[in-house]
């Protein structure tokens, strides 16, 4: 991108490139020395704090610091995000393994991790992650209508938790073997785990407890608002298991003097950088701050700052109305689609066809909103900005887009991978658009099977739509199905809850 549409664009929001990382060297060290701990035994570590902080741009450092750093040893790194769609099991962990297999054979790690013990172990491992979600998903070819979805789904389950458990398990103790014979380790990484399913929060749980020598696992986890007690559960568990965590606070006033001059091009007086360090501190709202002053023509005063700040203070808000208007309308019609975002899918949502979805992907990809994931997907560059457009759709556009996202995949389902991602996503847009008849059918299977796969959370949230449509229908015989599938999940999440002793 050149410099001149930088600045028309603004600096975007994704995570930040590791040559333009500022600040946080106590946080890099501390990560450096741990990882340099994990040859006699494993390694885990949680990156904490809350969201904008500046979690996946420390992970993006990390990986780049072990893996390509030109003067330091290098070590594989395979990593992965969680994203926010409740219900898709070991989607993270599958991406993980395809990261290891593209390093068996990449002709920089082919040597120590090229054998074939590796790639079978990889096999095997990938072979029953996709086993074990199976039984949510529908066997071969989705049919083209969401109401025809029902009925052809995989028959019970084959594959249990612990098989699952023990191939990945084995896959690691062999990653470690061939790290430690060869002088490394090897880093995961996973981001954004508080966003984790049920199954995926128990293998993460269960592969810290047992983490072989030779394995660096650095995970990034948000504390959120209390409401999830799935969340404190699994934070409280990782801390009784003693893993040690990197929590990450607001930058200091000469870490956001280095982000004014390295990303942006200017030079803050430190009385301003002290301003912004009490009024502001987390990067993304230094990146909103800066971008908004930059489109409004205004010198970087702690004046200026104070303005800005006094009359809006949600910073995705004041990021938004800094960008060039076509993004704001497509970042309003993407905004109701759960990442990651299908590139047919986006196209039929913003109505591209033939060679204009090229140039859409290239437009994408200069954005300051959006950004590409590793497997050709998008998301928005940073879940505040599609939060705070989800937040100010009006109740007719949610019900209108929604409507449309159900259509868009219906309509290009045959050609898409994820089929999780797909039923989970039609499950939410068809309720979402207040299309009772089809959501109820969707979501009262799907729960069913999600609670056969002891994913409660997410079969409850599934039947309570089911309940809900079926309620709008005025159709008693549903509710009362829904309403006895709600009742068996809920006793069965109260006999999970472990006695006070
Ligand atoms: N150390 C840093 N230096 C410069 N920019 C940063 C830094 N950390 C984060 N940012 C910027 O701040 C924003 C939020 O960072 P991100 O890593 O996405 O936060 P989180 O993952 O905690 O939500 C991004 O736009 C990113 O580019
Ligand atoms: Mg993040």
């Amino acid at each position: 991108m050149n410099e001149v549409q930088q600045w028309a664009e603004g600096v975007s929001y994704a995570p930040c490139l590791p040559d333009e990382f500022c600040g946080r060297h106590e946080e890099r060290e501390r990560l450096l020395a741990l990882h340099s701990r994990s040859g006699g035994h494993g390694q885990a570590v949680m990156i904490s704090g809350p969201a904008g902080i500046g979690k996946s741009s420390l992970l993006n450092w990390l990986a780049y610091d072990l893996q390509d750093h030109p003067d330091e040893p290098r070590s594989p790194v395979i990593r992965a995000e969680v994203f926010d769609l409740p219900g898709m099991i070991f989607s993270a962990f599958r991406e993980l393994l395809k990261d290891l297999r593209g390093h068996a054979v990449s002709e920089r790690f082919r040597d120590i991790l090229g054998s074939e013990g590796m790639k079978e172990a990889i096999r095997y491992a990938d072979d029953l992650l996709e086993k074990y979600a199976a039984p949510v998903e529908p066997v071969g070819l989705l049919p083209k209508a969401g109401e025809e979805i029902i009925g052809v789904f995989a028959r019970s389950p084959e594959v249990e938790y612990d098989r699952v458990y023990q191939a990945f398990e084995e896959l690691l103790q062999e990653l470690g073997r061939l790290m430690v014979g060869s002088g490394h380790t090897a880093a995961v990484l996973l981001d954004d785990v508080h966003l984790a399913s049920r199954p995926d929060c128990r293998l993460l749980l269960d592969t810290i407890r047992d983490l072989p020598p030779g394995i660096f696992l650095a995970f990034t986890c948000q504390p959120t608002d209390g409401a999830d007690p799935g969340y404190a559960a699994m934070q409280e568990e990782i801390r009784d298991r003693g893993v040690p965590e990197v929590p990450l606070q607001g930058m200091q006033s000469h870490e956001i003097q280095e982000v004014s001059q390295r990303r942006f091009d200017l030079s803050i007086s430190s009385v301003t950088a002290a301003f912004l360090e009490e009024a502001v501190g987390d990067p993304f709202s230094l990146t909103a701050c800066f971008n908004t002053l930059r489109h409004r023509g205004l010198a970087p005063s702690s004046e200026n700052i104070g303005d800005l700040l006094a009359r809006e203070q949600d910073p995705a808000a004041l990021a938004f109305a800094a960008l060039p208007e076509f993004w704001q309308v497509w970042a309003e019609e993407l905004c109701v689609l759960n990442p990651p975002f299908p590139v047919p899918v986006m196209a039929c949502m913003l109505d591209f066809k033939g060679m204009d979805v090229t140039l859409m992907m290239d437009c994408l990809q200069e954005s300051a909103i959006f950004r590409r994931l590793p497997g050709g997907e998008y998301a928005f560059a940073h879940p505040l900005l599609q939060d705070y457009c989800r937040r100010r759709l009006a109740e007719d556009a949610k019900i209108n887009l929604n409507a449309r996202a159900a259509d868009c995949f219906e309509r290009s389902m045959h050609r898409l991978p994820g089929r999780l991602h797909v039923l989970l996503s039609l499950a939410s847009h068809l309720f979402n658009a207040r299309d009772y008849r089809k959501a109820a059918d969707l979501n009262l299977e799907l729960g069913i099977r999600f609670y056969h796969r002891e994913d409660y959370d997410t079969a409850l949230s599934l039947t309570e739509r089911a309940i809900t449509s079926a309620e709008r229908l005025g159709d008693d015989t549903l509710l009362a199905a829904a309403e006895n599938q709600r009742d068996l999940i809920r006793q069965k999440i109260a006999s999970l809850v472990r006695p006070v002793q």
